[in-house]
């Protein structure tokens, strides 16, 4: 059920759709689903439902279909409008209705609801939770003899209903002949005027009662709030991390790590220093250690890598043994070989860095392939854009690019040829060549002494003032 609005997160955008660790988290929620075995996901729709249904798309495909619930007119009406979807199914099988905005619930708890729901009787199991802070959730009401006779939803609880501790958490799973029959049933005689998906626990009583499994609160608990998507958000990295942590990844400060839901593998012996951030599908090989502060978003690190402070690395594929950092910013398209480095300020964009490359100071590589064992000298500029298109610069292996030189492309450097510091390379340079675009330079003697006496400064050194 995602058809909510959400009116309290005061956003543009679906509540839905907004990020735990990374990942959407209706997604958290379909993705519980489909680890627990469903072999079909419905997720019903209403507000943006376009907008929800394209994301789900994008991560799940056709394993997901979508219902419309034009108006939300509760959540009996919710799963009335997901009733088409799964016309085709038999009467005895299990469906389980989840709320699209409880990330944390865990596939195991789904598995523990549909096997009591199968060995019940009455064909309905709920989680109920003990909430640690006043919820207006619905109250567990139940017979003398402890059967689950009805839930009351907080707004026509009475004040002894109301001091119930057994709460409904909203997580159900019902035979779906059951459910067929007793949602024709609903109505919307309450407070809310809604029709409530849980007056089928009444209907279960009949017979023999719903079947009540207790989940922690913070594992169910729903996102209303920008504070509460903060708490769920960092009991969510938590897991993750300890995730990660017990597959060999040491973290010298998990409380400020940071690893997207959709990251991984990451290998054995992995380091990762305070400060990181792994994002989006990034992977790391092992004895891979990134330093403090780096940010690493849809990258690919081979083993025994190094990342050293405060680089940023995006959309990359990173091999072995490579030294990247500190502060080097990897963009867009960025490969790099085995045994290559890359040092402080270097950018690079588009381009290949081949094996035990080296660039090991400020430096711009754009749309650019650097050959083997060559070595950029510092303040390299590649020159890829003439401010419409972008040009490729090449330089073969073992070449050498003196410091402080622009290749403007497209243009290509040959193999084991030199760039002396300072040139301008406007025309390729032939294997095992020289290029030099120097002025000569000219040493006027004396020059220094006669500037200082013609402006009356003798005792005094430059910079020390009047
Ligand atoms: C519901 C339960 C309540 C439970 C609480 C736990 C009912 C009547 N009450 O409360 O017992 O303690 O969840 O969080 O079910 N939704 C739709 N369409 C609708 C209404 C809701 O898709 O017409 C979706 C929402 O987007 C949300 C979920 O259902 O994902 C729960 O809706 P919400 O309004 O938060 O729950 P309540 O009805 O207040
Ligand atoms: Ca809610």
């Amino acid at each position: 059920m995602a058809a909510g609005l959400g009116t309290r997160m005061k956003s543009d955008m679906a509540k839905v759709l907004h990020r735990v660790a990374g990942r959407p988290m209706v997604h958290w929620v379909v993705g519980a689903a489909k680890a627990a075995g469903a072999t079909k996901v419905v997720a019903i729709l209403g507000h943006q439902y376009e907008a929800v249904r394209a994301s789900l798309e994008r991560a799940f495909g056709a394993d997901v279909v979508a219902a419309l619930q034009p108006e939300q007119r509760g959540t009996g009406h919710a799963i009335q409008c997901a009733l088409p979807a799964v016309a085709e199914e038999p009467d005895d099988r299990i469906v389980v209705i989840l709320t699209g905005d409880a990330p944390l619930l865990l596939p195991e708890r789904i598995t523990a609801l549909v096997e009591a729901c199968a060995a019940s009787a009455s064909g309905l199991a709920l989680l109920s939770t003990v909430p640690d802070r006043p919820m207006p959730y619905g109250r567990l009401v139940r017979d003398d003899r402890g059967a689950l006779a009805k839930i009351v939803e907080h707004s026509d609880a009475t004040p002894e209903q109301r001091a119930i501790r057994d709460t409904n958490a909203g997580f159900y799973a019902v035979r779906l002949g059951d459910l067929r029959k007793d949602l024709l049933t609903l109505r919307a005689d309450n407070a809310k005027g809604e029709l409530y998906l849980t007056d089928l626990v009444a209907q279960a009583y009949a017979r023999g009662g719903a079947v009540a499994i207790d989940a922690p609160f913070a594992e169910v608990t729903g996102i209303n709030d920008r504070v509460d998507l903060a708490q769920v958000e960092t009991a969510a990295r938590r897991r993750i991390n300890e995730h990660w942590m017990r597959e060999g990844v040491t973290m010298i400060d998990p409380a400020s790590t940071f690893i997207d839901a959709d990251v991984g593998p990451l290998g054995k012996d992995v380091i990762l220093g305070a400060n990181v951030a792994l994002r989006g599908k990034t992977t790391l090989g092992d004895k891979v250690r990134i330093d403090h502060g780096a940010v690493l978003t849809d990258a690919s690190i081979a083993p025994e890598t190094l990342v050293k402070p405060y680089s940023v690395i995006s959309e990359a594929s990173v091999g072995e043994r490579v030294e990247i950092g500190p502060f080097t910013h990897c963009r867009p398209g960025t490969r790099v070989d085995e045994d290559a480095r890359l040092g402080n300020f270097v950018e690079t964009k588009k381009t290949h860095v081949m094996a035990g490359a080296k660039a090991n100071h400020l430096a711009y590589l754009g749309d650019a392939s650097i050959g083997q064992k060559s070595n950029i000298g510092a303040g390299t500029i590649t020159c890829n854009y003439d401010g419409f298109q972008k040009h490729k610069t090449t330089i073969e292996a073992g070449a050498f690019i003196g410091s402080d030189s622009q290749l403007v492309a497209p243009v290509t450097v040959g193999r084991e040829a030199y760039v002396a510091s300072g040139t301008t390379v406007t025309k390729d340079v032939p294997r095992g060549a020289l290029a030099l675009t120097r002025v000569k330079q000219v040493n006027v003697e004396g020059w220094a002494e006669r500037f200082r006496e013609a402006n009356g400064k003798r005792n005094k050194k430059p910079g020390e003032g009047e």
